[in-house]
């Protein structure tokens, strides 16, 4: 497959997925929305080659600086919904992709580029990124799930704040508000995803995956459900060679070898 919006790279089972507009600070037009989606997939059904996928922007300035103004002001209610419904079915396969996706936010995450990165699991921020939901200013709302997943991340009142103001917000106060995990010097950003990337992808795949399935499922879910979907998930990986060899590799005081998701 090949991409003309973003660049997609894997290393060590590493995966890399740059936006890659920067003369428009990496905005999401459909067609970008649609070459995210195909590398998505290709993670998705390349079982133990991609462990941890890394997303990230073109350039010094973006991560993705919303989605495309240009492309969303010549739109009707129509082909507004259909683009809003692609918006979410690419984050939303984004979400429950199975393997962990990490955010290394290195500049403007403003409307789309902030749903964007909320929708991976964990958040990394440089010291010059920028977080928002400016949507109001453009007689807009935010349309690729940030009304809902933005409280989900920083409480109603915080996420009321920042998408009825509009407001830009530093890396500092976005770490503040739980947005995102740590804020590293701009040339420390992508190293630091790295490593996060690489003990993960040393861990049980199945493992890993299974524990964010149920963990992004229970967030939606009452405690008891939750817990039924735990329990049922526990037994399961009883049945898998990598448990086997998690546990024997414990027990002959050797490290473990997993090769399968
Ligand atoms: N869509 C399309 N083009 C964009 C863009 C966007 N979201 N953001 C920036 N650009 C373009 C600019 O039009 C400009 O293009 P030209 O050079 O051709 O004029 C180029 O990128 C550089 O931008 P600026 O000159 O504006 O750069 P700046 O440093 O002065 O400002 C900025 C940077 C504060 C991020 C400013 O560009 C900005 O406010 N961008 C829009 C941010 C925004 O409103 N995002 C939300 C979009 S709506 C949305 O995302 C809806 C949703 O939830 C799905």
């Amino acid at each position: 497959m090949s991409f003309q919006n973003i660049s997609w790279d894997v290393a060590d089972g590493i995966g890399t997925l740059t936006i890659n507009r920067p003369k428009q600070l990496n905005a999401l037009d459909a067609a970008t929305l649609g070459e995210i989606a195909g590398a998505l997939e290709l993670a998705r059904v390349q079982p133990g080659e991609v462990r941890a996928l890394i997303l990230t922007g073109a350039g010094e300035k973006a991560f993705v600086a919303g989605a495309d103004i240009a492309a969303m002001a010549k739109l009707g209610p129509a082909e507004a919904r259909e683009f809003a419904a692609l918006g979410h079915r690419t984050l939303n396969a984004l979400e429950a992709l199975p393997v962990v996706t990490i955010a290394a936010v290195n500049g403007f995450a403003l409307g789309g580029g902030c749903e964007l990165a909320m929708a991976c699991d964990l958040i990394y921020a440089s010291e010059r990124a920028r977080f928002g939901q400016p949507e109001v200013n453009l007689g807009l709302i935010p349309g690729f799930g940030g009304t809902q997943r933005l409280i989900r991340r920083v409480g109603l009142m915080r996420a009321k704040e920042m998408i009825f103001s509009g407001e830009v917000y530093d890396a500092a106060t976005a770490r503040a508000a739980g947005l995102c995990l740590e804020v590293l010097p701009p040339e420390r950003l992508l190293e630091h995803a790295r490593a996060k990337a690489r003990v993960i992808a040393s861990r049980g795949p199945a493992a890993v995956a299974t524990c964010k399935r149920v963990m992004q499922q229970g967030a939606d879910q009452l405690l008891p459900q939750a817990l039924d979907a735990e329990r049922l998930a526990f037994a399961g990986l009883f049945g898998t060679a990598e448990t086997k060899e998690g546990m024997a590799a414990f027990l002959e005081k050797r490290p473990a070898s997993f090769t399968t998701r």
